[in-house]
């Protein structure tokens, strides 16, 4: 796909009005991006867990202008309330969309918003936020173009989701997608996520993903910022080739299920992630003291037990704690018992391995 695949010469046919719904979920990096070029094109390919629990919902109801604005015309309602705050990023989001949906400009829209998991939970919700706005956007557009397939709607939705966030790319489908060009990784695609296309082994199926919020604050450094601080990071070109030779080991241990060598990688991205952060300039420490003590009470766990529980973090102090299936009853009383103290106000949430955005309802 090229980015000229997603823009259309004409759109005719504008529906006067009409609503939809859709439920978009979150989704977790294995192999992480952290470092992107112009127009949210990501520095190096990623590979993530669609989750299932932690979702966005978002209703669009869109009306025909009479006439163009020179602005985009949208109200946005964040859980029942205006929510003001939230407008540039949507502005900017319209903004980067336009080329490819042109039509935009051409509605009032009334965007609805809700997210499964409190706000201030310090998970950050512009993936599922941004794929949410997308699938409704694109559910607009086959209104207007009803011959579009179902490949050309998914794809489209994962490319405008990109423009918004980049990780959202990967909310659209589930349960294991790619995003960003890797040569050993066939369909593979810096403009938009695709589902991971080799063999997964069944021990992968089900896997468990419980958060604990060790801090609900809002983040001190945005990822955007953190994005832009590898530009010239001095390990930035390691980092980068090193991502390419993660995705490629997974492709094994994906196929094997070889949970020891998976654990390796996913703990390894997750450090190194943190490890850009620290060695950035500025440099910053998004661990709190709690994530280490989690992080070492999982090893000590592992080394007792040969469990296959590990963790991974995303931009900030919250801790991804991963475990397959069969291990769910073991590991969720260690949680219990071990990690929880160390979660703000005891809080966590237990989430798993999804299959991707669902639409809720039309009403058209
Ligand atoms: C650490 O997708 O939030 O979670 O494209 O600027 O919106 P923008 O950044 P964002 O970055 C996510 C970074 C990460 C790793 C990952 O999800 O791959």
């Amino acid at each position: 796909m090229t980015e000229k695949d997603f823009k259309r010469s004409s759109f005719e046919h504008l529906p006067k009005s009409g609503n939809c719904t859709w439920k978009s979920p979150s989704n977790i990096a294995l192999v992480k991006y952290w470092g992107k070029k112009e127009n949210q094109i990501p520095a190096n390919p990623s590979v993530s867990f669609t989750l299932d629990a932690c979702a966005t919902t978002t209703t669009l109801e869109y009306t025909l202008l009479d006439e163009d604005k020179d602005e985009f015309s949208f109200d946005l309602f964040f859980e029942g309330k205006p929510k003001i705050s939230f407008k540039p990023k949507i502005n900017k989001f319209f903004e980067r969309i336009e080329e490819y949906c042109p039509y935009i400009r051409k509605y009032h829209f009334k965007i609805e918003t809700s997210n499964s998991f409190p706000h201030s939970s310090g998970i950050a919700s512009s993936a599922s936020g941004m794929s949410a706005l997308a699938l409704c956007l694109m559910s607009l557009e086959k209104e207007i173009v009803p011959e579009m397939t179902q490949n050309y709607f998914n794809q489209k939705a994962s490319f405008l989701a990109r423009l918004g966030s980049g990780s959202a790319c990967r909310s659209i489908e589930g349960n294991l997608i790619v995003w960003g060009n890797h040569k050993d990784t066939i369909g593979s695609s810096d403009l938009l996520g695709v589902r991971y296309p080799y063999e997964v082994h069944s021990v992968f199926d089900k896997f468990h993903d419980t958060i604990l919020l060790v801090d609900k604050g809002k983040k001190q450094v945005s990822s955007t910022l953190g994005h832009q601080l590898m530009n010239g990071h001095p390990f930035a070109e390691n980092r980068f080739k090193q991502a390419h030779q993660n995705l490629l080991k997974l492709q094994k241990i994906f196929k094997e299920g070889d949970l020891k060598s998976f654990i390796e990688i996913v703990e390894s991205e997750a450090l190194t992630l943190h490890a850009m952060m620290m060695t950035s300039l500025p440099y910053f420490i998004l661990m709190q003291p709690n994530t280490l003590q989690i992080i070492h009470k999982i090893w000590a766990f592992r080394e007792k037990t040969n469990s296959n529980v590990c963790f991974t973090l995303d931009a900030g102090a919250n801790v991804h704690v991963l475990y397959p299936e069969s291990e769910k009853e073991l590991v969720f009383e260690f949680i219990k018992n071990e990690l929880v103290a160390y979660c703000e106000n005891g809080h966590y949430i237990c989430d798993r391995i999804g299959f991707g955005a669902k639409q809720l309802a039309v009403d058209i």
